[in-house]
C-alpha cells in the first residue's frame, strides 16, 4: 500500500471549475481498490469551509506567506481531505482563481504556492499521524510542490500531471522572496520562463515524473504547436512524461439509472428524453438529429468555428442546444446564433442537472478544441450513446473512433473526428453526421458501440498505481 498525497486546486464535490476537479475527487476512490490511499490536500476557499462537517486541526502555521493558516483533517463524500485554512489567501469572493470582476487575483503566485508549501510540510513532517510516501501534484496550482520538496531536502519522490499546458502560473521575476525560491534556480534549467517565474515549469523540471492526460496530448506537448512554450522543457523529460487517459465516474453518469432522464438501456429510449430536451430548450420538433455543447467558452474549445459552421448545419435539418459559459463575445455570439435561427438554442451558465438531461437527450455531442488534453464530455456522450463529434487532438482523438468507410465496415466506430480542424471541415463533418443520422442501422450500431466502449477508471488507475509503485518502489 502506498501512501499518496494529491495536492490540487479544485476537487469534486466541493469545488469545481472544469475537468480537474472530476479527476482529483475521482482518483482517490479509483485508487483505494488497488490498494493505495490518497488523500487530498485543498485550498479552503468560503464554500469549502462552509461545506466541512467536524474537521481536526492537525497543522498550525503563524506565517504562511503573511498570515496564520491551518490544515484541517475532515473526510468528506468518500474523500480523506486536508483543507488549507489560511483566510487571508482564500476568504475570498470569486472563483477559486479570479475575483467578482473577472480579473486574476494580483497574489494568485502566492496563494498557489503556499498550498505547494504545505504539501511539502506534510509530506516533510507528517500530518494527522499520517506520511505520504509520494507527492501528486496537479497543474500550476501545485507546480511548486516538487520543488519545494527538493529545496527543503525531503526526500518523498512527486508526480506532476498536466491537465492544461495553457496555463503557467506565471509570476513577475522579482517576487522570488515573496514565493520562497532560491535565487539560484532562476534559470532556464529552473523556474525560469523569459524573465518570469514559472509555476507550472518549476514542476516540470523538478518533479519526479510528469504524467499528463491522454497519450496523444503527451506526444503533441513536446511540439511548439501544443507546448506552448514548455514544449523544449517537455522534450529534455519525454523519457518521464505519460500520458494516461482520464475516465469518468460510471455511477454519476449511468444512463440506467441517472434521474434527469427517463431510464434507457438502448439508443431507442433516447426517444422521450429528446422530446423533453427539445421542450426544455423551445426547439422545434424535427428529423435532423439534435447535437449538443457542454462546454467551457473558450479559445481552446474551438466554438468559434462551429459559429461559422453552424448555418450550414441548420440548413440541413440539424438542430444545435448549447449550455456554456465564459468569454463574453463567444456567449453573446451564441445568444445571437440563436435569434437567428429557429434551431439553436442557448444557455447561458454552469447548470450540471441540466447537462445531464442534455446528454441524455441528444443525439450527437460536439466537441471540436483547438487542443484538448484529455475531455470529459465526450466520453459522458460514448456512455450516453450520444454520439462524440471531434477535433483529432489530445484526448478526443484517443477515445474515439472514426467513422471511416473501414470502420463502419469492421463495426468498431463510435463517432466523427474532424482534421484538421477548420471551420469548412468542421461543415463537412456536420453534414456526415447528418448523414449517418439518417442512416437507422448505421446509426444504431454506432450507439451501441459507443455505449459498449469502456470510459471508467478502473483501467486509467492500474496505470497510476503502475508508476506509483515504481517511483516508490514498491511494486
Ligand atoms: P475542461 O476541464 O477543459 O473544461 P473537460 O471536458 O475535461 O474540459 O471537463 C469539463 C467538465 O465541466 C465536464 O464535467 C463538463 O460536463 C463540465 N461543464 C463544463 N461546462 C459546463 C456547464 N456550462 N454546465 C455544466 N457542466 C459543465
Ligand atoms: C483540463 C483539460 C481537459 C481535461 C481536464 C481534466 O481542464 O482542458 O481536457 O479533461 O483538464 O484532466
Amino acid at each position: 500500500m502506498t501512501r499518496i498525497l494529491s495536492v490540487t486546486s479544485e476537487c469534486v464535490p466541493l469545488v469545481k471549475t472544469g475537468g480537474l476537479a472530476d479527476v482529483a475527487g475521482a482518483l482517490p476512490g479509483a485508487l483505494a481498490p488497488l490498494g493505495h490511499e490518497m488523500r487530498t490536500l485543498l485550498p479552503g476557499y468560503p464554500s469549502v469551509m462552509k461545506a466541512l462537517k467536524k474537521p481536526k486541526v492537525v497543522v498550525e502555521d503563524d506565517d504562511l506567506f503573511g498570515g496564520p493558516a491551518r490544515v484541517l483533517s475532515t473526510k468528506l463524500g468518500g474523500l480523506a481531505l486536508f483543507i488549507l485554512d489560511a483566510p487571508h489567501l482564500f476568504d475570498r469572493a470569486g472563483t477559486p482563481y479570479l475575483d467578482i470582476n473577472g480579473s486574476d487575483f494580483p497574489d494568485n503566485p502566492e496563494r498557489f504556492a503556499a498550498l505547494s508549501w504545505v504539501a511539502m510540510q506534510i509530506a516533510r513532517d507528517g500530518a494527522d499521524g499520517w506520511m505520504p510516501e509520494l507527492v501528486h501534484a496537479h497543474d500550476w496550482q501545485a507546480g511548486f510542490a516538487p520543488y519545494y520538496l527538493k529545496t527543503n531536502g525531503v526526500d518523498v519522490p512527486s508526480v506532476l500531471t498536466i491537465h492544461n499546458i495553457a496555463f503557467h502560473g506565471l509570476a513577475p521575476g522579482d517576487r522570488l522572496t515573496s514565493l520562497r525560491l532560491d535565487p539560484a534556480d532562476f534559470g532556464e534549467q529552473g523556474f525560469e520562463y523569459w524573465g518570469q517565474i514559472g509555476a507550472l515549469k518549476a514542476g516540470l523540471q523538478f518533479a519526479t515524473a510528469l504524467t499528463t492526460v491522454s497519450p496523444t496530448y503527451a506526444r503533441e506537448l513536446t511540439t511548439p504547436e501544443f507546448g506552448m512554450g514548455l514544449d523544449g522543457v517537455l522534450r529534455t523529460r519525454a523519457a518521464d512524461l505519460t500520458g494516461i487517459l482520464n475516465g469518468i465516474d460510471l455511477e454519476v453518469w449511468d444512463p440506467k439509472t441517472d434521474p434527469a432522464i427517463v431510464t434507457y438501456k438502448t439508443a431507442r429510449g433516447k426517444g422521450r428524453a429528446k422530446a423533453r430536451l427539445r421542450k426544455e430548450f423551445g426547439l422545434p420538433d424535427a428529423d435532423g438529429p439534435l447535437a449538443i455543447v457542454v462546454s467551457r467558452l473558450s479559445h481552446q474549445k474551438g466554438l468559434d468555428l462551429l459559429l461559422e459552421a453552424l448555418p450550414a448545419f441548420v440548413d440541413r435539418g440539424g438542430q444545435l442546444a448549447l449550455l456554456g459559459s465564459g468569454d463574453k463575445a463567444m456567449e453573446a455570439a451564441f445568444v445571437k446564433a440563436a435569434a437567428q435561427h429557429a434551431n439553436v438554442a442557448v444557455r447561458i451558465g454552469y447548470d450540471e442537472a441540466l447537462s445531464h438531461r442534455m446528454m441524455a437527450g441528444a443525439d450527437a455531442i460536439l466537441v471540436p478544441s483547438r487542443f484538448e488534453p484529455c475531455g470529459l464530455t465526450q466520453l459522458y456522450g460514448l456512455r450516453y450513446g450520444t454520439i462524440p463529434l471531434v477535433a483529432a487532438t489530445g484526448g478526443l482523438a484517443d477515445t474515439v473512433i472514426h467513422a471511416s468507410p473501414m470502420a463502419m465496415r469492421s463495426g468498431v466506430a463510435t463517432g466523427i473526428q474532424v482534421s484538421p480542424l477548420t471551420a469548412h471541415a468542421l461543415a463537412s463533418a456536420l453534414m456526415q453526421l447528418i448523414d449517418m443520422f439518417k442512416d437507422v442501422d448505421a446509426w444504431a450500431m454506432l450507439q451501441s458501440n459507443a455505449m459498449r466502449q469502456s470510459v471508467g477508471w478502473e483501467a486509467s488507475a492500474a496505470e497510476y498505481a503502475a508508476l506509483y509503485d515504481r517511483l516508490t518502489d514498491s511494486a
